[in-house]
């Protein structure tokens, strides 16, 4: 009964480790998570007024298919304001995530067959996104040396004749890494060789960046503006997860393309959400520092949390609310019960099991020798995660 495309389609692999947490917990045990990837604040309250309003206020109908005409005005002063970019309103598609953004990006630009490079450690949708499209991933595996970013070498080593896509996410999830300048330079280097390479810029996390100022593959290489597919959203800037609402900015052909399958599957994101959205880009972004401030203590404390155990290793992240420590020194390690950790997935299964400590394993991302760890919870929880997290690997052998 059901199509080959959907069988060929992988549930979540963070689904193993969140799945057993909450049975675990639905059974009384206590369960500390770091398996989350949304922050753990509330959407300030100027942007739920903003959606009280539209709602009182009656914007109860379908709005126009790329989204309002004033959201759309909002994105692109904001890419002005924020990022230096130039884009028309009509270079802008707001749709219901960052996550229909790349899926509706790739569904149309890839044909069958042709290629798509994405580094590891990836966020999972990517590769299914790309088997959804009849794409094919090629993933490419950076190193806990490199802080996990794609060097230029490495790029121009994956690029082939079949090459259609490369999808770039700065700030990173799952490791936290950010591209610097020097960087994207590099990359970009390579690419005016591959006129025919369509770049996905992943900049979701853009606003949770702690020393550096976020920068784009744009601002480094305007020339490559006509095959940038720039992916944004309002979901963990602004703790608006559940609002369902980002956008691409594009080349218009790109744009009328993405916006013909987007008119065809799900229509514009909802009318409400937009309202909300269009409160976000307009007022200061005081909130969104204040979030941001609490994330970078929480990134202090667990990067030297983790720095303090014996084996393990973890760099400092430049963004997002992720840790991603290297755990190879524990693989391949005894269990107090004589059984052995294997692999990442056999590790946070161990931790969970009898530490009541959740984590992603890196085999989710493509990075077998790490873990991710969430620290979009409070710091309590965090305290307390990191001593279920150092009594665990304590134990093994
Ligand atoms: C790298 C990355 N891109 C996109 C998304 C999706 O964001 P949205 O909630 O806007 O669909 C996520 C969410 O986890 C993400 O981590």
């Amino acid at each position: 009964m059901i199509s080959q495309r959907a069988q060929n389609v992988q549930p979540s692999a963070t689904l193993k480790v969140t799945g057993r947490a909450k049975e675990l917990k639905r059974e009384g045990k206590s369960i500390v998570s770091l398996s989350a990837g949304e922050p753990d604040f509330k959407t300030p309250a100027y942007i739920c007024d903003a959606a009280i309003e539209a709602i009182n206020g009656g914007q109860h109908g379908y709005t126009m298919n790329p989204g309002t005409p004033e959201l759309r005005d909002a994105i692109a002063a904001k890419l002005k304001r924020d990022n230096g970019l130039e884009y028309e309103p009509s270079q802008i598609i707001c749709s219901n995530g960052a996550k229909q953004s790349v899926g509706f990006a790739l569904l149309a630009t890839v044909n069958p067959g042709d290629e798509v490079i994405i580094p590891a450690p990836f966020w999972v949708s990517y590769p299914e996104m790309t088997r959804l499209a009849e794409g094919t991933s090629v993933i490419v595996r950076t190193s806990f040396e490199n802080d996990f970013r794609l060097t230029k070498t490495q790029l121009e080593a994956s690029i082939t004749d079949k090459t259609k896509v490369l999808i770039l996410c700065s700030p990173s999830n799952p490791t936290g890494s950010c591209y610097t300048k020097e960087d994207l330079e590099g990359l970009a280097e390579v690419l005016r060789k591959y006129p025919d390479v369509i770049i996905i810029s992943d900049e979701i996390y853009e606003y949770i960046v702690f020393e550096e100022k976020h920068v784009s593959i744009l601002n480094v290489a305007p020339d490559l503006k006509d095959r940038v597919v720039l992916v944004n959203g309002f979901s963990k800037g602004f703790a608006m997860t559940g609002w369902r609402l980002g956008y691409l900015a594009a080349h218009p052909d790109v744009v009328k393309a993405v916006s013909k399958i987007q008119s065809q599957e799900t229509s514009a994101p909802s009318s409400i959400s937009q309202a909300a959205g269009l409160a976000a880009y307009t007022n200061d972004l005081s909130e969104v520092h204040a979030m941001r401030d609490e994330f970078k203590k929480r990134r202090d404390f667990m990067v030297q949390s983790l720095n303090s155990i014996e084996g393990v290793s973890c760099f400092t992240p430049g963004g997002a609310f992720y840790v991603f420590p290297d755990v190879s020194k524990y693989l391949g390690s005894k269990k107090p019960d004589g059984g052995s950790v294997e692999t990442s997935t056999d590790l946070c299964l161990y931790l969970l099991d009898e530490f009541g400590l959740a984590c992603v394993p890196g085999d989710a991302f493509g990075e077998p020798n790490g873990l991710r760890m969430s620290y979009a919870a409070g710091m309590e929880e965090l305290k307390d995660a990191m001593e279920r997290f150092k009594s665990g690997l304590n134990t093994l052998a």
